[in-house]
């Protein structure tokens, strides 16, 4: 099921009432309240109108700008809590850069001052600056970072201490294939991007012990900020068929955590890290590095360490 577009209704999500043919149960989310930025338009938009849908208690978070981050429309974050509420659903709109520190606060304290709670923060907000990594120059690097990486500390930080206090939190990082696997002239972008992978893995493992679990998607989808790549008119890579990832992981009965998962026209993969079996030398000179690259790079045998811990201990059974 997915988010309803413009003129139905939500499904009143209760249990035992099921909009499936076969009475499955559907995955609720019962008054939680739900942070999403950049949720004026595109992948946000549609991720607030699900967790809606199925019961969250929204704040919309959206400045409103350009896809370069120029601008801004007081209006986007509105539009989008005001559909929610149209169709039955509960939200609130913030006009906040996640960008800075002050706007990051006002963020969490607009779920606060609303609905007296914060379970789920989605950061997704983002900005676009292409250009080849020789002509990038401060203005084109600074706000990318500020937006995409700074930005999902700014939000989730004030969010994680009140998640540590009551012992439960989701959390999605908006990761990209441009930086997990590199794309010309996005630099800045893969930078940033990648930065929230280390981000998912470190808080993954910190939010273990207090109930919060973090994980993060690389989408594909076909919005304002991806038309040009992909053509304005192909309806598979429809934003919608992105946002159930998002639901499932912001949901409780979900408990991966520090998980990259690629979702995109209907396709859900996980990216990880692999390591390879590698070359073993206690008097490793540049030349066997040169001499052992083939078996350096070879990928049979990998292993899918998952923790700084267990790359170390698979160090240790070597010496
Ligand atoms: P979009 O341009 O439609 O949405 C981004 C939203 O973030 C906009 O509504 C914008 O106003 C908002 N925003 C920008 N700066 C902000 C700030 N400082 N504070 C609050 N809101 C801000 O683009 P789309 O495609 O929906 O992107 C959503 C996220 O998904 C982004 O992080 C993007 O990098 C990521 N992504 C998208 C892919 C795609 O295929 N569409 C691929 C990989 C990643």
């Amino acid at each position: 099921m997915l988010a309803p577009s413009r003129g139905t209704t939500f499904q009143t999500v209760r249990r035992g009432h099921s909009p499936y043919p076969d009475g499955m149960e559907v995955l609720g989310f019962d008054g939680q309240v739900a942070v999403v930025t950049g949720a004026g338009g595109g992948l946000g938009r549609q991720h607030a109108l699900l967790l809606a849908s199925r019961g969250a208690r929204l704040v919309v978070n959206d400045v409103g700008g350009s896809v370069r981050g120029e601008g801004a429309d007081e209006d986007a974050a509105s539009r989008t809590a005001r559909e929610i509420t149209d169709l039955g659903g509960t939200a609130v709109a913030d006009t906040s850069s996640v960008a800075t520190p002050e706007g990051g606060e006002a963020v969490v304290r607009t779920a606060l001052e609303a609905f007296g709670t914060v379970d789920i923060v989605v950061n997704n907000a983002g900005i676009l600056r292409d250009k080849a990594f020789h002509n990038l120059t401060p203005d084109l690097l600074r706000p990318v970072l500020g937006v995409h990486l700074e930005g999902a500390f700014w939000v989730t930080r004030p969010a994680w201490a009140h998640m540590r206090e009551q012992g439960y939190g989701r959390v999605v990082f908006t990761t990209s294939s441009s930086g997990i696997l590199g794309n010309f002239g996005q630099a800045n972008y893969g930078a940033a991007k990648t930065g929230l992978v280390g981000l998912t893995r470190v808080l993954a493992i910190e939010g273990e012990r207090h109930g919060i679990r973090v994980n993060a998607i690389a989408p594909l989808a076909r919005t304002r900020m991806t038309e040009e790549l992909l053509g304005a008119s192909d309806d598979r890579l429809d934003p919608r068929l992105v946002s159930p990832v998002v639901a499932w992981l912001c949901h409780r009965a979900c408990t991966v955590s520090g998980d990259v998962l690629a979702v995109g026209g209907g396709r859900v993969s996980r990216f990880f890290t692999g390591l390879t079996p590698g070359y073993f030398d206690p008097g490793l000179t540049p030349e066997s590095v040169r001499d052992n690259l083939d078996r350096i790079r070879a990928e049979e045998g990998y292993t899918t360490p998952g923790s700084l811990a267990d790359e170390l201990a698979e160090l240790f059974t070597r010496f």
